[in-house]
């Protein structure tokens, strides 16, 4: 107990809130990894909140994960060796059939920006679906036009024309179709570790094994990843460019259709890029008759806390930006930006899409946008993540199985190793300490080719306090 203490006080530092103590010192260790119970009210130590989840009369785990696996696809997976029936949400928790309260830290997969159950999302959504949920873009409605604008309004440079679809992988798809369409060519170009969507196109842009389907991916190269930890030149963003090139003059005609890149690899484990590294690449294929395509589908809006847009970290500005996950809060959606010449070439045929745009899905969109500007979540972002970055630095000091801990704002990544020299996946280690936090209360996302990569990407509204007991739970 005494070392838990220890731990814990070096974990917050001298600044971790009273009520920590109070809480852990109530506490034995048999106690902190009770699991779920039906009086459980919250877990003594997550933060206070004040919110009383309704009392859940549904249909328990064991039953939902047997209709799961008797009506839906064998290839869902999930989370915890007992998986949580999670049934009600709110800001930056979430809870499961007994009521006990969680700590989430990721978001739904990077996607709830503002905050679960958000009242003003809510609101917006409530509203414009008493009104009208469909009728498609074959009548005018003005809450497509609005959150377009709106959106657009949130882009450098000429990136003004914007297209509305339900998805990142549609969104991609779409990208990568506008490029080969504008540029004459066949060949894309990503990165490995890439991960840009598992539809039938995007999985060959998609560079982890563990997600492709052994299927014709057309003429896609994957390029050798900037990645400053594992990667093979370390920073050096030349060398990496230099790869580029190599793939454009030894593997192709001498043209593509473009490049994409996440500013920050998110499946693959909150991954950067090597810094200088899209400013040279976009270059080499610009002249290489290629576009440059930004999937900010997790690093988009603000998330990285030092820009609204990932690429913005890079001092590039693309010709395509898609998006999807954190634009809509929850909601299904998904967008394209792009400039009105590349948009122009699409003008040749009908682009049609039945749900994108949709009045009630742009309502919500739109109110993402304003809560995020209102409540000021880059700025939050930025503050609470640098000081989980700090004192995540600080932990790994003292314990070996931390070989590196990486990330900007709220898109976090630790990766736990068995030897630091070799950088050795640390995989049964990972899945062990996974479970431990859940049981905890703390809910993280996983990543990376060996899954030893935990990911921290919470709703932008997550705290210091939320951040301060991730810590301790860390060293529990
Ligand atoms: C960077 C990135 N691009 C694209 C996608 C695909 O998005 P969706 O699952 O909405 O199709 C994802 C999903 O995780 C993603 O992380």
């Amino acid at each position: 107990m005494a070392l838990q203490r220890q731990l814990l006080k070096k974990a917050l530092g001298e600044a971790h809130p009273r009520w920590v103590h109070r809480h852990f010192q109530k506490l034995s260790f048999s106690g902190l990894s009770s699991s779920s119970s039906s009086s459980y009210e919250a877990p003594p130590l997550l933060p206070p909140f004040e919110y009383q989840p309704r009392t859940y009369n549904g249909p328990l785990a064991d039953q939902v994960l047997q209709k799961r696996k008797t009506f839906l696809g064998p290839s869902l997976f999930h989370y915890y060796q007992k998986p949580l029936n999670i049934v009600e949400g709110k800001m930056q928790y979430l809870f499961d059939e007994n009521g006990k309260r969680y700590l989430d830290a990721f978001a739904g997969i990077v996607t709830v920006s503002c905050g679960h159950c958000h009242p003003d999302v809510l609101n917006a959504i409530t509203e414009q679906s008493k009104l009208l949920q469909h009728a498609t873009t074959i009548y005018l409605h003005h809450a497509i036009a609005d959150f377009a604008e709106a959106l657009a309004s949130k882009m450098p440079g000429n990136l003004k024309v914007v297209y509305f679809v339900n998805s990142g992988s549609e969104a991609n798809e779409l990208a990568m179709l506008m490029a080969r369409l504008y540029s004459g060519n066949l060949g894309m170009i990503s990165l490995r570790n890439a991960y840009h969507g598992g539809s039938s196109s995007t999985i060959g842009l998609t560079a982890l094994r563990t997600w492709k389907y052994p299927i014709p991916e057309g003429e896609i190269h994957h390029v050798v990843n900037p990645d400053p930890y594992r990667g093979v030149f370390g920073y050096d963003a030349k060398l990496y460019a230099k790869d580029v090139q190599d793939h454009i003059d030894y593997g192709s005609s001498g043209n593509i259709a473009g490049f994409i890149a996440e500013t920050i690899q998110g499946v693959g484990g909150t991954v950067e890029l090597a810094p200088g590294y899209l400013k040279l690449v976009y270059d080499i294929v610009r002249k290489a008759g290629g576009v440059c395509i930004a999937d900010e589908v997790q690093t988009g809006f603000g998330r990285t806390g030092s820009h609204y847009w990932g690429f913005e970290t890079q001092g590039v500005i693309p010709d395509i930006v898609t998006m999807a996950k954190g634009i809509g809060n929850g909601l299904p959606l998904g967008a394209v930006v792009t400039t009105p010449e590349i948009a122009s070439v699409l003008a040749q045929k009908i682009q049609f899409n039945t749900f994108g745009g949709n009045p009630v899905c742009s309502a919500g969109g739109l109110e993402v946008l304003r809560v995020l500007d209102k409540e000021k979540r880059q700025a939050h972002c930025n503050d609470v993540g640098s000081h989980l970055l700090e004192r995540l630095r600080a932990l790994q000091q003292g314990h070996e199985i931390i070989g590196d801990v990486r990330g900007r704002g709220l898109m976090v990544g630790v990766e736990l190793v068995t030897d630091r020299k070799e950088k050795t996946p640390a995989k049964e280690e990972a899945s062990v300490l996974f479970e431990k936090l859940r049981e905890l209360g703390i809910l993280l996302g996983k990543g990376g080719l060996h899954g030893n990569v935990f990911r921290i990407k919470p709703p932008m509204c997550f705290t210091k306090d939320d951040a301060g007991i991730l810590l301790a739970a860390y060293t529990v």
